[in-house]
């Protein structure tokens, strides 16, 4: 028989979110509650195999979610029914019930650190301890009632005025003996103010039994459950805090952290600078030394060393390699690539493009569908006419080509090494090696123009 196991439940409606959305799907910064919950669980050093969720309303969404991001070993079991957390843990008997220790942990508490799991299931030694905390303001919380040597958990729903003023919580995460467990999961009753069937009862009818319960007590800061919209804000600025003194202490510098939002995925490196209202999500990397600046939002963008974002930059799934410069304001999206001390600049949309070594790209620009070489300048003004209403086509442009401002590259089209355009050009055709590609009407002047058109404002003729 296997030692333990952790079943998370996160079948429950989550009414009190008000959203068609499942509870646990709700995002913390950009990472659903439930993945905080399994992470836990798996960096406390519990394999993914002994590791189960059980889903219900919504389930296939929150199916589809854990296996798209946790190991395939983790287990997804169902409970068809809502019919409470006792139910819940009844629903899933024949997972667990292959094992001598079950810890439950409850789907909507995700600020639960490793560490403390981790202690308390090394210290777990009753036929069911409940981790409790003292709350600041109980809220609907369960209410530890503790006997003199027992431990019991009335709902609030069902608690007495006296016991309503009781600070000691259940924080909804429990670890049971497997072999006491069997011994009253049967007996838990919905006769109750919610007519549901309470995990909680487990704990009363185990002290009938003369088995043993206990409460291990826990810091509210961690066991905070998430049940409305102001209870996932509140956890989100606790797991926001906690990931901005983590890179603070790796050395990363921030003159206002306040106004910083960093994923739980995102990886940092020392001598990083991070100006004030910086978004970094997904599983973006900076490199050492980067300057991010102001207002900047990346998402699972790559960031190399000495890589200056200078304000105002947004940059989705793409590369900005050592030493290459960005912004203020431009767009760089998917697929891109600033290849070492590139540069786009002011104004600058790019698009599933690379621009070469030493390469800029300074003003009010779009490159879409776009290879530059290296030490290529991109005049003012000019665009990749890549999408003819049906396919995106692509532009070749090759090493040391000189495109004059306003010009316009109508896609297929390709400029070989050294190649240069004339400003204002319609570049419709390759250009060879070295040449000039002239793409515009030639320019006539009219004599004495302006001072026809004066006088015959002037009315005379
Ligand atoms: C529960 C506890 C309460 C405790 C609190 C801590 C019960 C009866 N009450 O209340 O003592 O103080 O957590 O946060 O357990 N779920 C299912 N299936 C169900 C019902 C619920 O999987 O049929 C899941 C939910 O998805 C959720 C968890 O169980 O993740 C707890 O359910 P919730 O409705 O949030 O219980 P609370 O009212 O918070
Ligand atoms: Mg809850």
């Amino acid at each position: 028989m296997k030692n333990l196991c952790v079943l998370i439940l996160a079948a429950g409606k989550g009414t009190r979110m008000k959203s068609a959305t499942p509870k646990v799907l709700h995002n913390i910064l950009d990472r659903p509650v439930i993945d905080y919950v399994v992470s836990c669980v798996i960096d406390a050093g519990v394999s993914p195999e002994d590791v189960a969720v059980l889903v219900g309303a919504g389930g296939e969404l929150v199916e589809e979610h854990l296996r798209e991001k946790f190991p395939t070993e983790l287990n997804i079991l169902w409970q068809r029914e809502q019919l409470g957390t006792g139910h819940a843990v009844k629903s899933a008997r024949e997972w667990w019930s292959g094992y001598e220790n079950l810890i439950v942990l409850n789907g909507d508490v995700p600020l639960i650190a490793p560490e403390s799991l981790k202690s308390f299931i090394a210290s777990f030694s009753n036929d069911c301890t409940v981790i409790s905390f003292m709350a600041d303001d109980p809220k609907q919380y369960g209410r530890i009632i503790r006997g003199s040597d027992s431990v019991s958990i009335v709902e609030f729903k069902d608690a007495s005025e006296d016991q309503r003023k009781i600070r000691e919580v259940n924080a909804g995460c429990y670890a049971f003996k497997v072999s006491s467990l069997e011994k009253v999961i049967d007996l838990i009753k919905n006769d109750n103010a919610q007519h549901e069937y309470y995990l909680p009862d487990a704990l009363s009818l185990m002290n009938e039994q003369g088995l043993r319960t206990g409460a291990f007590i826990f810091s509210e800061e961690e066991m905070q459950g998430i049940n409305n919209h102001a209870e996932l804000a509140g956890a989100t600025k606790v797991i926001r805090e906690r990931i901005i003194a983590k890179w603070l202490d790796e050395g990363v510098r921030m003159i206002d952290p306040d106004s910083v939002y960093i994923s739980p995925d995102a990886r940092l490196s020392r001598g990083v600078v991070i100006m004030p209202n910086v978004q970094l999500w997904g599983e973006t990397e900076i490199g050492e030394d980067a300057y991010i600046g102001s207002g900047s939002i990346l998402t699972n963008a790559k960031i190399g060393r000495n890589v200056q974002i200078i304000a105002y930059a947004v940059i989705e799934n793409s590369e900005l390699k050592d030493s290459s410069k960005a912004g203020p304001f431009c767009y760089i999206r998917e697929g891109s690539c600033l290849e070492q001390r590139a540069f786009a600049g002011k104004f600058v949309e790019l698009k599933k493009s690379r621009i070469g070594e030493n390469s800029k790209v300074p003003h009010l620009s779009y490159m879409g569908d776009a290879t530059l070489g290296h030490d290529v300048n991109i005049g003012a003004g000019s665009i990749t006419c890549n999408y003819d209403g049906v396919h995106k086509n692509k532009t070749f442009i090759g090493n040391n080509c000189f495109i004059g401002s306003d010009t316009m590259f109508v896609a297929p089209v390709e400029l070989a090494d050294g190649a240069a355009t004339a400003a204002g050009s319609v570049i419709t055709q390759a250009v060879p090696e070295n040449s000039l590609g002239v793409g515009r009407a030639r320019q006539t002047n009219i004599k004495d123009w302006s001072k026809k058109r004066l006088k015959q404002s002037k009315g005379e003729n």
